[in-house]
């Protein structure tokens, strides 16, 4: 059981996102056998492993969402994201973590250029202005992120 725990911190460190990254159906077979082992998947980084201004994608824990979730950092705060485009579905970024404009103003739908407010979700310009990406609750305690629901 021990070494499960190791294996699980492991998972956690994201060494291994970018061997899972293009495996979407495997990672969520992964989460979902953790899930009904009873462990707990809501930590899921440090502030500090996202670049300030940066959003980055983890596996979301949530057993019945199979799309990646988007952390975004401003400074000390953090917000999360499903990452799935309201226009078409679409995943926002066509690149490893690369959801931000140059400016690092907005998130970006790389499919058709979309601008989402980092803090709020809200697209406030492109072919689905006014509607918004899907909120994940995060908290953070002692530099930790964790998901809440
Ligand atoms: S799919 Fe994102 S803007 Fe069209």
């Amino acid at each position: 059981m021990r070494l499960f725990f190791i294996l699980l911190e492991f998972y956690h460190s994201n060494i291994l996102l970018p061997v899972f990254r293009h495996k979407a159906a495997d990672r969520y077979v992964k989460i979902k056998v953790l899930l009904k082992l009873g462990f707990d998947m809501s930590h899921l980084c440090l502030v500090t492993d996202i670049k300030d201004g940066q959003a980055k994608a983890f596996p979301h824990p949530s057993a019945t969402e199979d799309r990646d979730l988007i952390i975004v950092r401003r400074g000390l705060n953090v917000y999360g994201y499903v990452n799935r485009c309201p226009h078409a579905g679409t995943n926002l970024n066509w690149q490893e973590d690369e959801f931000m404009t140059d400016d690092e103003n907005y998130l970006m739908c790389f499919t058709h250029g979309a601008l989402f407010e980092p803090d709020t979700g809200k697209c406030v310009a492109g072919p689905c202005a006014g509607a918004g990406l899907s909120e994940v609750k995060l908290e953070v305690e002692n530099g930790k992120v964790y998901y809440s629901g």
